[in-house]
């Protein structure tokens, strides 16, 4: 554990070097000791006030990033207030517009669709706010928009490679039943964001780029829920039993519901089905342990919380981004039974 910690503090370290490549704002000359009241105004940088806006409070993994969001904001000294979208975006907007009026120094958004950001966009630039856009990652080009603004994510295509990967580091490659084909069926987020897609995409494309023979049973939308994972993963159990091999789930939540269902179903992982998720949710980790899960891919919410509050404190103190130069990524890491105790707290 404790070479773990070291491990993501080395690595949030090297991302702290490396990410948030904004334009560096001049350094300012420093004349004299502020006084009290040049501290209230709007030049102060430090110790600010953050608005956070998160899609929904009620999806595991953003609950583990915004946790991990305060904790970051409120121990550098920054007044922070997180709300809940509830899934909706015209209230998200109006949350947005209501810190804009309070007068947040910096915005930190997880945007509740992500077709919605070039009118988030246009917004925060208006009213001039610097803003981070976490988690749903909108166009490079509705990004150019504004220079005080960058997003902070992870690289779907590479988790859904990955969790390709998982699949083909098993002793049959995913061919339980050695008729020459991976028979999958693939449960999805929310299809609007680009995360599902992506996951949707290259888990597979990880399987046919290898050469390997695949045959979609299913592909339903799980929005990222771990009810609808299980009803989903028992229907298709029911109407298609032995012929599913592989269960790809676009996140973690999702497959543990999946697990339920094969369970129920009296179905075994890693012996005649596998499964895979993404987010490595402590859930996950244990079920991944268990060997309940064939593997699935962190989704490093720590490391995405820090970059994001660093991106912010460049903002804050100036920094641009140019078009094209907006997107700060953090590397998913592939969590197996080998090596998942590093993972687990
Ligand atoms: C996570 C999902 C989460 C979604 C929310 C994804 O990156 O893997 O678990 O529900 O973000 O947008």
């Amino acid at each position: 554990m404790k070479k773990f910690v070291a491990l993501l503090l080395a690595m949030i370290m090297v991302l702290s070097l490396a990410a948030c490549g904004g334009k560096k704002a001049e350094e300012p000359a420093k004349e004299s000791t502020p006084s009290q009241e040049q501290t209230q105004t709007p030049e102060v940088k430090e110790g600010g006030t953050i608005g956070v806006c998160i899609y929904k409070f009620d999806d595991a993994f953003m609950t583990t990033y915004r946790n991990a969001l305060q904790a970051i904001l409120e121990d550098k000294g920054y007044t922070v207030t997180v709300v809940d979208g509830n899934n909706d975006q015209a209230k998200q907007n109006e949350q947005i517009n209501t810190f804009i009026t309070q007068g947040v120094d910096a915005l930190i958004i997880n945007p509740v669709m992500t077709s919605a950001a070039a009118t988030i966009i246009s917004t925060v630039k208006s009213a001039g706010i610097p803003t981070v856009l976490i988690n749903r990652e909108p166009t490079a080009d509705e990004m150019a928009a504004y220079d005080k603004l960058v997003y902070v994510g992870c690289d779907a295509a590479q988790s859904g490679t990955f969790q390709g990967e998982l699949i083909l580091d098993t002793p049959n490659k995913g061919d339980i039943n050695g008729d020459g084909k991976v028979s999958y069926i693939m449960i999805q987020g929310d299809p609007e964001n680009i995360d599902a897609q992506l996951r949707t995409e290259y888990s597979v494309k990880a399987l046919t780029d290898a050469g390997v023979e695949v045959e979609q049973l299913n592909l339903t939308r799980g929005d990222w829920d771990r009810e609808k994972g299980q009803t989903i993963c028992a229907n298709d159990l029911a109407q298609f039993g032995d012929k599913i091999e592989v269960v790809f789930c676009n996140n973690d939540d999702m497959a543990i519901g999946a697990l339920q269902a094969i369970q129920s179903a009296g179905r075994k992982v890693n012996e005649d089905i596998y499964l895979v998720g993404v987010d490595a949710l402590d859930a996950a980790l244990n079920e991944v342990k268990a060997g309940n899960m064939t593997g699935t891919v962190l989704n490093d919410a720590t490391a995405q919380a820090s970059a994001a509050v660093e991106c912010m404190e460049g903002l804050l103190n100036g920094d641009t981004y140019a078009a094209g130069e907006q997107s700060v990524y953090v590397d998913y890491v592939k969590v197996t039974p080998d090596n998942v105790g590093d993972f687990m707290k």
